[in-house]
């Protein structure tokens, strides 16, 4: 019996620099998509997956994210004053559970290993899932629920991988593998942000983990990858062998909604999957496509 998965990790102390000036005075993981924060579809991701315990590694000017799950008695009020009962439900529904959701900050940008580490007192002994709210995936299972589904049998290190270009690679960390049965990898290696051609595949770690608590042991270590920075993938790369890893080649699609292309594109693919916009967005997607 595998111990079951209840915590999650959400880095967010990222500056947002790519969306300036948007971010300037907010943060970006409250820039929406549709109609919903970038924060809430990893929480709402993560719930789905049974996960109820959740903290954000924030830092200086975050505050909005906390807000965002805390209960907006006045704005609730006047809702129930003026007989809104759509969106009144909406906010209830979606309202965390007292306590669920802690915070710790990282000072100091140091990196997605030290972000990591710097939640090692939530972490405790447990298995944890990471969620990188940049990260957007649009697909039938939650990206995640496929990831613990593969830690339930395996017992193990699971990332959620996708195939890039080779010229990518310097933008991911990457997977060296073993054994592939189907959409499972075995993972024998991996590097963070390699040129490509030193590049050990062109299969690429995206923003969802599921990790065992043995991480922080060697994130502890601080030592220094890629871009002079803490890196998580280094950490993860020294448990190779130790216990299962493997890599998900996930059902879906994946955003990176840290770059505008890819967030662009996730506001017209998620659209588009919603029944009560995707006609109207069709239609008027036909006017500018046929300009
Ligand atoms: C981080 C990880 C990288 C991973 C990527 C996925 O990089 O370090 O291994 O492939 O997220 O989005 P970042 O995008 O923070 O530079």
């Amino acid at each position: 019996m595998v111990k079951p998965l209840r915590k999650a990790v959400l880095p967010v102390a990222g500056l947002g620099t790519r969306f300036l000036p948007a971010t300037k005075a907010m943060p970006k993981e409250m820039l929406p998509v549709v109609d919903k924060p970038l924060i809430q579809y990893a929480v709402d991701e993560a719930r789905a997956a049974g996960i109820d315990q959740f903290c954000m590694v924030t830092g200086r000017g975050k505050t909005a994210l906390i807000d965002h799950f805390d209960i907006a008695f006045e704005l609730e009020a006047t809702l129930a004053e003026r007989n809104k009962r759509e969106a009144l439900d909406l906010l209830r529904e979606e309202a965390m559970p007292p306590g669920a959701i802690t915070t710790v900050r990282q000072q100091v940008p140091l990196g997605l290993g030290h972000a990591i580490w710097c939640a090692r007192t939530f972490i405790g002994d447990d298995p944890f899932a990471i969620l990188l709210p940049d990260d957007l995936v649009l697909s039938k299972t939650p990206c995640t629920q496929q990831l613990v589904n593969v830690y339930n049998e395996t017992g193990g290190n699971v990332v959620a991988i996708s195939e890039v270009p080779r010229e990518q690679t310097n933008r991911y960390g990457i997977l060296k593998t073993g054994k592939i049965e189907g959409d499972l990898v075995e993972v024998t290696g991996m590097v963070e942000k390699p040129k490509p051609e030193d590049a050990p595949s062109n299969l690429s770690i995206i923003g969802r983990y599921v990790m065992l608590p043995e991480v922080i042991t060697y994130l502890s270590r601080m030592e220094a990858g890629a871009g002079n920075e803490v890196q998580l993938t280094d950490a993860m790369a020294k448990m190779i062998g130790e216990k299962p890893f493997h890599g998900l080649k996930f059902e879906g699609q994946r955003f990176d909604c840290g770059d505008k292309i890819g967030f662009l594109e996730a506001q017209i693919a998620f659209s588009l999957a919603r029944t009560d916009l995707s006609p109207a967005v069709r239609e008027f997607l036909k006017k500018y496509v046929n300009a």
